[in-house]
């Protein structure tokens, strides 16, 4: 399908996020050298910057299986080691969201990931015994929206950890481009350019508008995407000037007009506007952190002076 090939399958097709692939690069062809299989890798980083498909793109460039789940998929020991148990040696399980693994299930990871073994308990009341279980060699990869949140012990038992930032505009710019190619969409650079720099540094938020772009085009039966349908597409998408949705500027507003600025705690924010803490956490803070448009304190959140420009507001306020 469309969607599907819409993921890059290899490291060259990959764009953006250089030092990563380099790095990968280097670990894969060593391990593939060597027959062995590849280290653990933990990827952590905002969500829609590829994750998971640079996990896809590892198995296929390590000529391996992937087999994916999510930390909250996996409820409890039996589960994982029903996944453990179907891998082949040097095949890859991929878990997204590892932070929100249940602690029972864990802890269990650690001699999988170290010594590939897991100890179970088989059985139940007076007839439950210990079952020693050998794994055959495999290579984890964790996604997490922030290393900060898994517990030392299972951050450490990643050999291979790498940062996903925010794309550069003209790495948005190439993605944008070849999604349209795969899509057979014409598009001009103006128009490219602007979903790029709307599109708050994430691969799949430029995808999305591309796609609801396409059809503003199509119903306007213009030959080719230009800057002003794609202005006149995210107007209509309530994305603004920035690139920010609704949700960024009510959080912004919500400072504003309740908090005089901040600082302001998460929860209090979150319960404020309608969202759970997580999510303003792991999704709408990050990006607004990091155009400083918000900064952290000691004491809470507060907005800067960009943060009052950006919603036409003179600083330092008047009172
Ligand atoms: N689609 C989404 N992210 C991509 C990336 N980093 N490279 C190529 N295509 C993509």
């Amino acid at each position: 399908s469309l969607e599907k090939s819409l993921r890059p399958q290899t490291l060259a097709q990959y764009i953006g996020q250089t030092r990563v692939k380099h790095e990968l690069g280097v670990y894969i062809e060593a391990a593939r050298k060597r027959e062995e299989s590849l280290d653990h890798v933990l990827l952590y980083g905002p969500p829609g910057l590829g994750k998971t498909t640079l996990a896809m793109v590892i198995a296929n460039e390590m000529h391996v299986q992937i087999r994916t789940t999510s930390g909250p998929a996996i409820e409890k020991p039996g589960d994982l080691v029903a996944l453990l148990n179907e891998l082949e040696p040097g095949d890859i399980l991929f878990i997204d969201e590892i932070h929100r693994l249940p602690k029972i299930v864990e802890e269990m990871l650690y001699s999988a990931m170290e010594d590939f073994y897991v100890d179970i308990v088989v059985g139940q009341g007076p007839t439950a015994h210990p079952v020693h279980f050998p794994l055959p060699p495999f290579t984890l990869i964790g996604a997490t929206t922030r290393a900060g949140m898994l517990s030392a012990p299972l951050r450490d038992r990643f050999g291979i950890v790498e940062h996903m930032a925010y794309y550069e505009v003209a790495d948005l710019e190439d993605i944008v481009e070849r999604t349209a190619d795969i899509f057979q969409t014409s598009i001009k650079p103006s128009g490219a350019h602007e979903i790029a720099r709307r599109s708050r540094g994430t691969p799949r938020i430029a995808n999305r508008l591309f796609k609801r772009i396409r059809d503003f085009a199509e119903v306007a039966e213009q030959a080719a995407i230009d800057e002003p349908i794609v202005d006149r597409s995210l107007t209509y998408l309530r994305v603004d000037n920035d690139g920010l949705d609704e949700t960024d500027n009510k959080l912004l507003r919500t400072m504003l007009d309740f908090y005089d600025g901040g600082p302001v705690g998460l929860s209090t924010l979150a319960a404020n506007i309608g969202e759970e803490t997580d999510t303003i956490a792991e999704m709408v803070e990050p990006y607004l952190l990091q155009i400083g448009y918000l900064k952290r304190t000691q004491r809470g959140r507060v907005v800067t002076a960009k943060g009052y420009q950006h919603l036409g507001l003179p600083y330092p306020p008047q009172n």
